[in-house]
Order: structure tokens, then sequence, then C-alpha cells
């Protein structure tokens, strides 16, 4: 695709299709508005008459050849109520019309920003339309359905000249964010035997050299050598041996502690020998979600120059039952050293983060934040709408929740409580992996509280969001990219905590 900008007069845009958005009117007062009419023989006043028309959010309106116009074709968005609008009412509104058909039939599409020149708001239409637009295709194999769309042109337009620049800029970092939320979809939804631990290691190595990030990949030789049993634990029940992945880009100044990434890389959840029910089973290929969360943020952050040093800590395995895998009751020890007692082997992404938490502390991290699908409770908390989340530190909590409001990925604070820490003991161990049904989703923090350092810590359990059940208006049903805006947004405006 090809972004083009531009600031020239609205009949003189020579496109296939001419974008505008329009908030809700209840006459054509607006020069804009009349200028529509004019251009459409008078059917805007007509359909304003009859209701089809005036704005509304979802209302769209379709005009063939607008007289006078060097467009081939006008499409008006209604954007609802203009005190309601923000950047995201954006998004939703390109994102919804993303889906047309027309927008895989044409060459270029143009969007005249007439009224508005914030630079965020530039950035939504970009990533609205690329995460409307998404579309898994890669396993159809028929040709209708991987019918790609032509269009190879989209341009924005703003009618005064000057300020261009940072707009084109703002347009493109949100091309670079959605692409980046687009990578995440995509591994998402990979099904796991295409994305064993081993595969998936390629893939980080390859992406990694391509972006010249640093990228060490151990492998079970390595993980044994470090120790990490509560990760080997849960591997062990697989022939898919383990992978862990260490990730470095250098953005900030040379002494600058990283911000160290911690994602959950699952790449198959079956329970182990607390098999899972087979109802939904399938869904669990999406166990690695948290760790491409934060891959696709190391690499984002690269693309976009972001000034800071981050690390991002991969572990992966496959998590089966078999004659090798690690029976319930088993007490294993973490890298850390702490015991714990592996009473329901389904509680296996704590064991991983365990040693991956406790390995950040080798790069004497600013914070570490940790993204992953952990636990089934989030659906009782936020359902499908937001993500919790937990920590140890306020200013980096404030920071996680400025951070939601500006990307519309939400996110919720829960506590962890002494009762939490309490459920996770273990009569004969130091720890148990399961604190049963109560508060699951605090529990787990209050279990991975154990093994950070001395830093200030985000946990956000993306479990839930990570999967969208029907279909929003750039979040099509299926594999959802959540948190990788919310990450870059945090990365891009990140204050010490
Ligand atoms: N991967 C699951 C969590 C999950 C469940 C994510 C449903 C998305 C949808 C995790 O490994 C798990 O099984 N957690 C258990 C923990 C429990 C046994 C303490 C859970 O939440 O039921
Ligand atoms: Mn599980
Ligand atoms: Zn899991």
């Amino acid at each position: 695709m090809q972004y083009i900008f531009d600031s020239i007069g609205f009949n003189e845009i020579e496109t296939d299709l001419l974008v505008c958005f329009v908030p809700m009117f209840d006459k054509l007062a607006d020069k804009q508005l009349k200028a529509v009419d004019e251009a459409t023989d008078g059917s805007l006043a007509l359909m304003l008459k009859s209701g089809e028309f005036c704005g509304e959010s979802g209302q769209m309106a379709m005009f063939y050849s607008p007289s006078g116009m060097s467009a081939k074709r006008l499409l008006l968005l209604g954007l609802g109520d203009i005190k309601k609008i923000d950047a995201d009412t954006y998004r939703r509104t390109i994102g919804t019309a993303s889906k047309l058909d027309i927008f895989k039939k044409i060459k270029s599409a143009s969007f005249y920003m007439a009224t508005e020149k914030d630079a965020d708001i530039f950035q939504a239409v970009a990533e609205g339309y690329i995460l409307g637009s998404y579309e898994l295709s890669k396993y159809k194999t028929n040709a209708a359905s991987k019918k790609k769309s032509k269009l190879s042109e989209f341009e924005m337009i703003i009618p005064r000249k000057g300020g261009l620049s940072k707009l084109e800029r703002a347009t493109m970092r949100g091309v670079e964010i959605a692409e980046g939320q687009t990578l995440v979809r995509d591994l998402s939804g990979t099904p796991s035997n295409d994305l064993t631990p081993s595969k998936y290691c390629d893939l980080i190595t390859t992406l990694a050299k391509e972006h010249k990030i640093s990228c060490r990949i151990l492998d079970e030789a390595a993980i044994k050598r470090e120790k990490m049993g509560a990760l080997l634990s849960v591997a062990k029940g697989s022939v898919e041996p383990p992978r862990f992945a260490v990730l470095q880009y250098k953005g900030g100044p040379e002494g600058q502690k990283p911000i160290v990434l911690v994602g959950k890389g699952v790449t198959f959840d079956a329970g182990g020998i607390s098999l899972r029910p087979s109802a939904g089973m399938h869904e669990m290929k999406q166990d690695m979600t948290g760790s491409a969360v934060v891959l696709s943020a190391i690499l984002t952050a690269s693309r976009l120059g972001i000034a800071r040093n981050i690390v991002a800590l991969i572990p992966m395995a496959e998590n089966m039952p078999s004659g090798h895998a690690t029976r319930p009751g088993d007490i294993i020890k973490s890298r850390k050293g702490l015991t714990i007692e592996n009473i329901n082997t389904d509680a296996e992404g704590r064991l991983l983060l365990a040693d991956a938490l406790d390995y950040a502390s080798k790069f004497d991290p600013q914070a570490v934040i940790d993204v992953a699908t952990l636990t089934g409770a989030t659906l009782y908390i936020l359902g499908y709408s937001g993500a919790p989340i937990m920590g140890n530190n306020s200013k980096l909590m404030d920071q996680l929740r400025t951070a939601s409001d500006n990307t519309a990925e939400r996110v919720w604070e829960m506590p962890i409580w002494d009762d939490f820490r309490d459920q996770m003991k273990s009569p004969i161990a130091d720890l148990t992996n399961s604190g049963g049904r109560p508060a699951g989703t605090c529990a787990a923090a209050a279990f991975l509280e154990n093994f950070i350092g001395d830093w200030p810590w985000a946990h956000i359990d993306i479990a839930y969001v990570d999967l969208e059940p029907k279909g929003r208006p750039y979040v099509p049903k299926g594999a959802t990219g959540f948190g990788l805006r919310l990450l870059i947004d945090l990365l891009s405006n990140w204050k010490k905590v």
C-alpha cells in the first residue's frame, strides 16, 4: 500500500473513492455539507429529510459521479454526536466501513479530513482501516476467499497547507502500529501444528534479524543449565521441547536501564494431566498471545525508533498430557529456588512466567511488564471488554491507565491482597500453583509476585480480550491482538516510575 498526503480542494481530488467523515447534523448549515448537497443534486437534503443520513454513528451514504467533482464516488460516514467524538470514534467508523466490498474493488481511496487536524485522529484512521479489514486468509485455498484487496493508494487530504508533515508522521505511526497488531493476530490465529516452540523460534529469529534486534534462543539444554525447572516441568509432557527467547532493542542511551517485557508463550494448552474439557480446547492454540504481544511490541518499538532500551523475554512450551507429563502433586523447583507443588497442571502459565520473571533480574530492569492469557476467571471480571492489571507500583499503574485511555484498549486494576497470597501457600512446598476458584485472576498475580525482584512490575491478564467472539468495528471475530497499541503507547510516553 502506498500512503499519500496532499492538501487540495474538495472538488479537485482525483480518486476512485472520496471518504468524508460527518458529525451528526440537523440542517445543511455547514459549508462542507452544502458543497456535498450541491454535488449530489440535492440528494443530501432529501436524505436528511427522510432520515436516511444525518451523520448518526454507523450511517453511511454513497454517491456515484458527484457532479463537478473529480472523485468517482463519494462516501459519507456518520460520526454521531459531535460532543462524543474522539480518536476512537474515527477508528470505529472507518473500521466498520473498511469491510465494505467497494474497498476490494477500487485502487485508490482518499480521506478528506476537513474539520479535524489532530494528529491522533489521523493515526486512528490508519489503524481503523488496517485493523477493520484484517482477515486471516492464509489457510483458505479457494480463490474467492483469498481475493485480496486491490486498494493500492491510501490518501489523506487536508484542505489547508501547513502542518501536513506532522499529520503524515501520525498516519504512518498508525500504519506501523496497526501492522504490529496484525502480526499479533496472525501469530495468535496460527494453529499449534504450525507454531510449535521451535517453529516459533525460527520466526522470531527471522523477524529479529530483519529488525536488527539482538536475539538469543535458549534450547532445552540451555534452559536446563539455567535451572528453569518450572518451565521444564510444563514442557515435559510434550514431544516438542521448550524454548526461551531473549530479544534486546537498544533505542535508548547506553546505561539506560531497560524495560523488560515478558510474554506467556504456551503454544498449546491441553491442560496436561489436568486435561481441559474438549469443548473450546482448540482455542488454546492462542495461549501464546502474550508472547506475540511482547514480540510485536519490541519489533514495533524498533520500527518507530522509540528511544528506550527494551528487552523481551519469551518462554515457550506446549502443555500436553502423556506418560512423560508432570503429575498433579509433583513438586518442582523453580529457577529462583522456590519449590512449587503442582496441584493442577492446567495452571501452567504462571510456572513459565515464574522462571522468566526471575530471569528478568539479570537485566537490572527499571520495570517489568508481563502479558499473559493466564486465567479463565477474567471472564467474570471484565469479560471481553477489558484486561485486569495488577502490580506493585502506582506510577506504573497510572501510566498503564493513561495508555489505555489513549488507545481504547481497556484495562482496570485489581488488587493483590494477603488473602490471595495465603491461597497460594502449600502445606508441603513453598508455593502451590493453584489457589482454587476464588479470585483466580488475583491469586495468580499473588503467585507471580514471589518471583519478581526489587523493581516495579505490572501483570496484564489478557485471557478473553485476546479473542473476539462476535466481531466489533475494527476487531473482526477471532484474534484481537489486544495489548499491542497499549504497550506501544506506554513505551512511547514512558516516564520514570
Ligand atoms: N490458558 C489458561 C487460561 C485461559 C482460559 C485463557 C480460558 C483463555 C481462556 C490457563 O493456563 C489456565 O488453564 N488457567 C486455569 C488456572 C486454574 C487451574 C488455577 C484457569 O484459569 O482455569
Ligand atoms: Mn492452562
Ligand atoms: Zn494456559
